[in-house]
């Protein structure tokens, strides 16, 4: 994991309003606006559709999520994360998006790699790096006919 000192920036500014909104996993749309590959640093903004839910997945570093609409949480029958709400996802340890009835948008801070498993978690089916999603959400906003913010920094 990156040390500290290497994720110090002299200021950024990004305004989530400049990037777009892409569709990465069907009814889960992202804006990126921070990636940096060295340190494996993602920032991003989460949409959700109503009931969605993502892959079993384990994360190799921090993730904090700030919620600031809808409800969501690790669980599909409860849906305790809600706007104006902090979270600090596990590290090492199975867990899944699951979206609540609603429309939920999260900012998220991401540390590290996250392992995307198949449903009984024996395997590793995907590696969810800054690079793969920089590729990722260029690839669709090219396909989209939607401006490639600069997000490399
Ligand atoms: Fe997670």
């Amino acid at each position: 994991m990156a040390n500290i000192k290497e994720l110090l920036v002299s200021t950024l500014y990004a305004n989530f309003d400049d990037h777009p909104w892409a569709e990465i996993n069907k009814g889960q749309e992202i804006k990126v606006v921070q990636l940096r590959p060295s340190e494996n640093l993602i920032v991003l903004q989460l949409r959700a559709q109503p009931f969605v839910v993502g892959g079993l997945h384990k994360h190799v570093g921090f993730t904090f999520g700030f919620t600031t609409k809808g409800a969501w949480s690790h669980n599909p029958k409860e849906f305790p994360y809600l706007p104006n709400s902090f979270v600090c996802e596990p590290i090492d340890e199975f867990h899944r998006y699951c979206n609540g009835p609603g429309i939920t948008e999260t900012y998220f801070i991401n540390i590290g790699e996250q392992l995307y498993y198949d449903d009984e978690g024996r395997e590793i089916i995907r590696r969810s790096t800054a690079q793969s999603l920089h590729d990722k959400y260029m690839a669709k906003c090219e396909e989209l006919g939607l401006p490639r913010p600069n997000v490399m920094n």
